[in-house]
């Protein structure tokens, strides 16, 4: 088998999300877990083996199974990254990154002859720090010499790794998972003194989901993070216009009435009256300076923090639309045009339906954007990737093929594989 052939049967990807950890050799999907970890301390030592518990840390699956149960046990639930990124100094955090990708790895080692390691490319927010970098080389380092599951790693921007999912060479990638936002305009590479990030994503959803559970009269509910996700996936909706779809819906409140369920489960709720707030979900995504969410701010709903973007402050409410205006705004002249002609969404919080018989009111997230874009009198062709939550992902792979065998890292341009016998 030539070194290529052997790259492309043991390509491995990772996409380190905020709320999801995606990763896993080549194959149609990624395995997808939470990023957090459960840190356990027992009084006694004894009584965590009584339990069977050999680990101090556990990842996976397995955290629901120890959060609630076990009364002398202290526990601390952990999500390790904030907005994509994790502090130099938080040990705890990199410990959990340090077991989450263990994990990925000895759940999905093959017991092939031919295998020597994996090629993995491992994809970071565009804005990470180089110490970012260092600590995942060094994390994969351990990793393989303790279960030589690595041959070579790489890490790229996961805008990039969108861009290069859907083969295009030129565009604004616009990545929202739960934490952040990154707008970011490729040629090529990611233009990084453009990159307009954020503080905000489907975090900001989940908040006024759970305000709107609140004035729904289901306050225990509302504490319950699982809870109000599984709310607001199902009951946001993006309004064309956010006045007009309230209007609409109070003035037809039969045929706007929304009653959320959950199957396998006697749990109903029951919106009636205050239906319409269903539009106030999705709107607060693409644009929270509406003065509808001031009250809620007011009533300590956290409103998304400012960022610093080149010495320049970008204010946290500010509507995806003219984020993106300002991103291409700093890129060359010539190139303006041809990035506002392939603005491409990815990332879960894009992942908004548009349910039967609502087309009136309701949108997806590509048509939104380009809504934005035209009232400030931009043409746009905006669209969404066919699979928001795993292209980062799917970019990953089709990056560990490409790289060639002998194109090793290099710091400043970012590129190239960090390698087991040159590296490590
Ligand atoms: N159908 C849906 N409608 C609305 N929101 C959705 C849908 N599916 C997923 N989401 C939201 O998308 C977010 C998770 O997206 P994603 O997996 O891209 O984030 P992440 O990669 O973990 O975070 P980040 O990229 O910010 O670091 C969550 O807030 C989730 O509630
Ligand atoms: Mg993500």
């Amino acid at each position: 088998m030539s070194i290529d052939e052997y790259r492309r049967k043991y390509a491995y990807g990772e996409d380190y999300g905020t709320s999801y950890y995606k990763y896993g050799p080549i194959a149609e999907k990624p395995y997808v877990i939470e990023n957090r970890g459960l840190f356990l301390r027992g009084e006694s030592k004894l009584v965590l083996k009584i339990f069977g518990i050999s680990r101090e840390i556990v990842v996976g699956p397995d955290v629901v199974k120890y959060l609630g149960s076990l009364e002398d046990i202290a526990r601390y639930l952990i999500y390790p990254m904030k907005d994509g990124i994790v502090d130099r100094d938080d040990k705890m955090s990199w410990r959990i990154l340090y077991e989450l990708t263990k994990y990925g790895f000895e759940q999905t080692l093959p017991e092939t002859r031919d295998f020597e390691g994996f090629y993995v490319t491992a994809a970071l927010s565009a804005i990470s720090p180089d110490y970012m970098y260092e600590r995942i080389f060094d994390i994969h380092t351990r990793i393989d010499s303790e279960l030589g599951a690595i041959k070579a790693i790489t890490i790229i921007p996961q805008p990039l790794a969108v861009a290069i999912s859907e083969k295009v060479v030129t565009c604004v990638v616009v990545e929202s998972g739960h934490g952040n936002t990154q707008v970011t305009p490729i040629s090529m590479y990611p233009i990084r003194n453009a990159i307009v990030a954020l503080n905000r994503g489907g975090a900001e959803a989940d908040a006024i989901a759970s305000e709107i559970l609140r004035d729904l009269g289901h306050e225990d509910r509302a504490r319950e993070e699982k809870f109000v996700r599984m709310f607001k996936e199902s009951v946001g909706l993006i309004p064309r216009d956010i006045d007009e779809a309230i209007k609409k819906a109070k003035g037809d409140p039969r045929r706007f009435r929304t009653i959320f369920r959950i199957p396998g489960t006697r749990i109903e709720i029951d919106m009636g009256e205050k239906s319409w707030m269903r539009f106030l979900i999705g709107e607060i995504v693409f644009n929270p300076e509406h003065e509808l969410f001031e009250s809620y701010y007011k009533r300590g709903m956290p409103r998304p923090r400012d960022t610093i973007v080149g010495g320049e402050r970008i204010s946290g409410t500010l509507p995806l639309g003219e984020a993106i205006e300002a991103a291409v705004s700093r890129t060359s002249i010539e190139l303006q045009p041809s990035l506002f002609r392939k603005i491409i969404l990815s990332g879960g919080n894009f992942a908004w339906r548009v349910p039967r018989g609502l087309e009136d009111v309701a949108v997806n997230s590509a048509e939104k954007i380009r809504i934005q874009l035209e009232q400030h009198e931009i043409e746009a062709n905006v669209e969404l990737v066919s699979d928001p939550i795993f292209s980062v992902w799917k970019g990953t792979i089709v990056y560990s093929l490409a790289v060639p065998d002998n194109y090793l890292w290099d710091w400043k341009k970012r590129e190239g594989w960090y390698k087991r016998g040159v590296h490590f």
